[in-house]
């Protein structure tokens, strides 16, 4: 890659807010560099990330070694990575339609009673307590379970299913990759799909063996890989954007009060916490296909470009007075969820989610306040991630 002069390093950018607004003043394209070591080029523009991840030019497919380092053999990465995340038109179309058949919106809608009673069950474990950590003991749990029983994973093994799942995607584009953990899921998950096949259940994994198209069908690695992207994608970003939209709300009590007195605007409130602090901060790495421009900067074949979903999010451009948390905001349009032809397949179901957990929250517990000051929060060092590591909160 053809880097001048000095790269940034990819967390700096992600963790603080200056740095970001620096970089945002000076240009729309940075180059950068992953915890991993491998440069990058850094978009931060909003115009700019809005026509990268519509481009032809770039591919997911082709930028799978920056997630696991090279660490992984051909079939393994193929069968934890070869999802519709991690395809190009037109196998990307081809899977998509395959996956779409199977996670309807019907079957997200029906999970809602199912959702509803689980969020109570979950606060009613914590309840009596005078604290909580939200994180471990609400923002976590619930959705793992959600996406756990959507696809039909057995109760005894979902404990191991989250340890592995959190374990791989806390080192996707760092250094050190899991290997061992990303072999014993795939293996887990080759063993149920087996299982499946033989006793067809009602959950999605086995919706997802059956969907065909004419006399096409997912392969035995886009099954695999298509069932790790959902427990990945439904777990490690709902669980950021429930954490992230009540640390939001704790720092505005007037903000959270409104919601109290008047819940229909929960939809705008989740649509806000997934601008202001976007779960997934970054779009899935992509590789240049060929030599071509982004926001004037000239990238060549092979480079990998990493959009901030985040920083787009924030862009003055786009939106007035971007910090601001304003439920009336009706300009602009962000970019949590991405844009074009991955845009997330799971945010109805993020979305719902996001508002009967926050809601119920609210709800039952009406002094819900920080048990720390805010600065003392930590948050997440991983690429993929933005979330606190705890939120401790006082209940009454
Ligand atoms: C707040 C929660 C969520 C956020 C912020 C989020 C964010 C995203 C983003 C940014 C992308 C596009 C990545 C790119 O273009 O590089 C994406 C794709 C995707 N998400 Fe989500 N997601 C969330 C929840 C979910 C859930 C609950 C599921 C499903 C169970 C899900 C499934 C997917 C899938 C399958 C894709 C790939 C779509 C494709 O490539 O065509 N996501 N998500």
């Amino acid at each position: 890659m053809d880097h001048r002069g000095d790269s940034i390093a990819l967390n700096d950018v992600l963790t603080d807010p200056d740095t970001r607004t620096d970089l945002q003043k000076q240009g729309p394209v940075h180059r950068a560099t992953l915890p991993n070591g491998m440069p990058v080029w850094l978009v931060v523009g909003y115009d700019e990330a809005v026509a990268a991840l519509n481009d032809d030019n770039l591919s997911t497919a082709l930028a799978t070694g920056g997630l696991d380092g090279g660490a992984l053999s051909p079939d393994m990465r193929d069968a934890l990575l070869k999802s519709l995340t991690n395809s190009d038109q037109p196998d990307h179309t081809r899977l998509r339609r395959l996956v779409s058949k199977a996670f309807t919106a019907r079957r997200v809608e029906a999970m809602r009673p199912w959702i509803s009673r689980l969020t109570d069950e979950l606060i009613d474990g914590f309840a009596q307590h005078d604290q909580v950590d939200l994180m471990a003991e609400f923002a976590a749990p619930l959705p793992i379970l959600v996406i756990t029983e959507l696809l039909g994973i057995p109760e005894a093994d979902r404990p191991q299913v989250r340890a592995w799942s959190r374990t791989i995607i806390s080192r996707l584009g760092m250094p050190d990759f899991p290997v061992r953990a990303a072999t014993e899921f795939v293996e887990y998950l080759r063993d149920l799909i087996a299982q499946r096949r033989d006793d067809p259940d009602e959950g999605l994994i086995s919706a997802l063996i059956r969907a065909r198209d004419e006399n096409d069908a997912l392969s035995a690695n886009e099954l695999t890989a298509t069932i790790f992207l959902m427990i990945v994608a439904g777990h490690d970003t709902t669980l950021s954007l429930i954490g992230n939209g009540v640390y939001l709300l704790m720092q505005k009590p007037d903000r959270a009060a409104q919601l109290r007195a008047d819940p229909s605007l929960l939809p705008a409130a989740i649509e806000e916490f997934l601008r202001l602090e976007s779960p997934v901060p970054v779009a899935n790495f992509r590789a240049a296909v060929n030599s071509f421009d982004i926001g004037g900067t000239r990238i060549s074949a092979g480079d990998l470009v990493v959009i901030s979903l985040q920083a787009a999010n924030r862009n003055d451009s786009q939106f007035s007075d971007p910090s601001r948390f304003d439920l009336a905001r009706t300009k602009g349009r962000h970019l949590a969820f991405g844009h074009g032809i991955h845009f997330c397949l799971g945010a109805p179901l993020a979305r719902l989610e996001g508002e009967l957990a926050i809601g119920t929250l609210l709800k039952r517990f009406p002094d819900l306040r920080l048990a720390v000051p805010a600065a003392e929060l930590t948050w997440s060092q991983a690429p993929f991630i933005h979330r606190l590591d705890k939120l401790p909160l006082l209940l009454s």
